[in-house]
């Protein structure tokens, strides 16, 4: 039975991957910084580790023996990045070398996620080929990470991503989607910025992405969102419609009005189509995607 090792299983991306591998062929472990906060599925072996710590994650690594190794953890909190520089690049960058270590170590295939802020959003509808040009230093720190892969002899697939939603029960973290959804259940006013526009990724399609890299073996750089192509105030008005909330809780607001420490990229939005064509990826459209997560959370009583 071949292994796979997720590292980051307490997040977004962690936690739906570890869900969809349960009943897969599979040996599962799953690997986050303190207690497992996915408790629910329990078909895997969990490890509490700090990535930051070298020794530590070798010492997992060897442990898991996987074939695969699939990094959902970082630091993706991108105003914290900009004022904890250190702490970001020992996450998103030492941590990545580690990594790549471990996988040499045990000859894995190696799948890292990346971010459209690699960009600086001045184009949008961005490609594989296009140049990349940070405007915060998450971005940057995640361009280092990928850059940490022009030398290695191992078998890595990065995948590029963009404002991942979703739903898992027990996350720290609060995604675009579970804050808008708290706000409006609670009749909370919202303003969102109406010049930053996205193509959204749903959290179960990137995961998908993940396991199709290593089924299809397709190693080298990826985009992976979603189609649809909207401004963060269409996002949260779409949001408003397909959950029946009041739509005239929100209203738009230019990004300068925020005063938040890390720039944001203006335009991204990703060019699929050589996912589409080596992957044989097919993301839902954000409505079909809204309407699954919909179904979960009735489904759970949420
Ligand atoms: N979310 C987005 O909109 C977005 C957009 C573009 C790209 N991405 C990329 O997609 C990937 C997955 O994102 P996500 O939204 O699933 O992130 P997330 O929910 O923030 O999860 C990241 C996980 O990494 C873990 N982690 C952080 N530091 C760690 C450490 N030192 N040791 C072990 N684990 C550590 C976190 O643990 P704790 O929960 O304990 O903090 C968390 O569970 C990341 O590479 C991110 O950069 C995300």
């Amino acid at each position: 039975m071949e292994h796979i090792l997720i590292i980051g299983s307490n997040g977004l991306l962690g936690q739906t991957l570890t869900n969809q591998l349960c009943h897969s062929n599979y040996k599962v472990f799953a690997l986050s910084k303190g207690a497992n906060r996915n408790v629910h599925n329990k078909n895997y072996t969990y490890l509490e580790v700090d990535i930051t710590d070298e020794t530590r994650l070798l010492q997992a690594i060897n442990k898991a023996k996987p074939n695969y190794i699939i990094n959902a953890a970082a630091l993706t909190n991108v105003d914290y990045c900009e004022t904890h520089q250190l702490e970001c690049d020992a996450v998103n960058v030492k941590a990545v070398k580690t990594l790549i270590i471990g996988a040499q170590l045990s000859q894995a295939h190696l799948i890292h996620i990346s971010t459209d802020f690699v960009f600086d959003g001045t184009k949008g509808n961005y490609n594989e080929e296009d140049a990349t040009n940070p405007v915060n230093y998450y971005g940057l720190s995640k361009l280092k990470s990928e850059n940490l892969f022009k030398e290695v002899d191992i078998p890595f697939t990065i995948l590029r991503t963009i404002l991942v939603f979703g739903y898992v029960p027990e996350l720290k973290q609060q995604n675009i989607l579970l804050w808008l959804l708290d706000k409006m259940k609670n009749k909370i006013a919202l303003t969102m910025v109406n010049d930053q526009i996205r193509t959204p990724t749903y959290v179960d399609d990137l995961a998908k992405a993940c396991l199709l890299s290593i089924k299809t073996k397709s190693y080298g750089l990826y985009h992976i969102s979603g189609t649809d192509l909207m401004d963060m105030f269409e996002l949260s008005n779409r949001v408003a419609k397909t959950f029946k909330f009041n739509q005239k809780l929100i209203s738009a607001i230019p990004t300068s009005q925020l005063n938040q420490p890390a720039t944001r990229p203006k335009v991204t939005g990703f060019d699929i189509s050589k996912a589409e064509k080596y992957l044989n990826f097919k993301p839902l459209s954000f409505t079909d995607a809204l309407l699954e997560i919909k179904a979960k959370l009735n489904s759970k009583n949420c």
